[in-house]
Order: structure tokens, then sequence, then C-alpha cells
């Protein structure tokens, strides 16, 4: 059993938790988490995802600021004019973790090594055989008392990410995850009801 959650739970309860302490994280969880990344599918079972834990001080300087590159503008209209109170406190929340994503204590970039380079939209062409692996690692972060969020904004010039991280050129880089101790509370997960998200049979 991984921490005291049930896996009901972990899912119901698995916030992107984005304020995070800069307090270490122990060698130990983080190769925790990538293990139980590790168990999930992928296509053919190829496994092929790879994950880099990303601890150096510089190294996260560096995606800290590739993330701020594109988060900045992507964010900036809703920013100036959010479109309601929930909308204003998550972006609070971007913009916290824009400006100290260098201090949280690991960033893991989630890859896939293809049999050969990618670009433009192949980049994400196996990226269904990766993300099961991140909602594990999320799980299991949230289990061991961690706070973590996918993002993927960071990572938008795959070229750029390559060299910050001297990735192969095969990589493709497809999900960035801070990961530490959370500043604030987890907290339920608030989400659309099944009645407007699924159908028997057939959509109407
Ligand atoms: C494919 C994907 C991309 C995401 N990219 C970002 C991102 O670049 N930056 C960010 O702060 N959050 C990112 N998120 C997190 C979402 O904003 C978050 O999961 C969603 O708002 C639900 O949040 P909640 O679980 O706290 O309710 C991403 C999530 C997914 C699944």
């Amino acid at each position: 059993m991984l921490g005291d959650f049930t896996l009901e739970e972990a899912i119901y309860n698995c916030r992107a938790m984005r304020r995070i302490k800069s307090d270490e994280v122990p060698e130990e969880m983080l190769i925790k988490l990538i293990d139980a990344a590790n168990q999930a599918p992928s296509g053919s079972n190829t496994q092929a995802a790879r994950w880099v834990v990303v601890r150096d001080a510089q190294t996260k300087r560096k995606l800290a600021d590739l993330n701020r590159l594109h988060a900045e503008p992507y964010i900036k209209p809703n920013l100036e004019n959010p479109a309601n109170e929930k909308q204003k406190k998550m972006l609070d929340a971007v913009v916290w973790q824009m400006d100290h994503m260098h201090e949280i204590p690991a960033l893991i970039v989630a890859c896939f090594d293809y049999p050969e380079k990618m670009e433009g939209m192949g980049v994400y062409r196996s990226a269904g055989s990766v993300w099961p692996g991140i909602q594990n690692l999320l799980l299991t972060a949230r289990s061991l008392g961690l706070g973590a969020a996918p993002t993927t904004l960071a990572l938008r010039d795959q070229e750029a990410v390559r060299e910050v991280l001297n990735l192969p050129e095969t990589f493709a880089a497809l999900c960035l995850i801070p990961v530490g101790y959370p500043m604030g509370k987890f907290g339920p997960v608030s989400r659309k009801p099944v009645s407007q998200t699924m159908r028997f049979d057939r959509w109407d």
C-alpha cells in the first residue's frame, strides 16, 4: 500500500497542487513515483516512456525560464480579464508556479523515446503511452502526501527542452511535473457530473 489512501480517495482528491515548498524530497520517494509510473500500460507494451527528474538548480532555472516564456503570453488575456473567481484563483496559482518553479525541489519531465526524431504534431503520436504513467505518478504523489501538477507549457519548444536536458533527438518531452511538499491543503477535485459526460450506447 502506498500511503494510507484507498485508490478512490486518491482519485477523488488529486487536485493540481502548484504551490510547493522548497524542502527537499527524499530520493527514495522520487524513485517510487517513477516506479509507479513505470507500471502503466503502453501501446504494444513498448515501455518507451522515459523520465528525467531534475533537481539541479541551474537546470531547474532553465526549465523555469522556458515555462515563463510560454506561460506568460498564454495566461495574459485571462489574467487581465478572468472569467470568474475560480479561474482567477487558478491563474494566481499558475503565476505563483511560474515565479517559483526553479525553487521547487523536483521537476519531473515525462518523455517518449521514438524510433526516430519526431517534429510538429508527430511529437504527440505516442503521448497515450506516457500519460497513463503520468497519472500513476500523480496518484502516487497524492498518496505519499506530495503535491504535483501536470504541465505542458514549458515544453512547447522541443528543441530547447532537448538542449536543456541533453535528451537524444528521438526523445519527445510531453509533460513537466513539479513535485514537492504542498504549501496548501489537499482537497477534492471538482468536475462535471457524469450526466454531462456520459451516455450509454449512443450519443443522444
Ligand atoms: C494535458 C494537460 C496539460 C496541462 N498543462 C498545464 C500547464 O502548462 N500549466 C499548468 O499550470 N497546468 C497545466 N495543467 C493542469 C490543469 O490546468 C489542471 O489539471 C486542471 O485545471 C484541473 O485542475 P484540478 O485538478 O486542480 O481541478 C495541464 C493538465 C493537463 C491534463
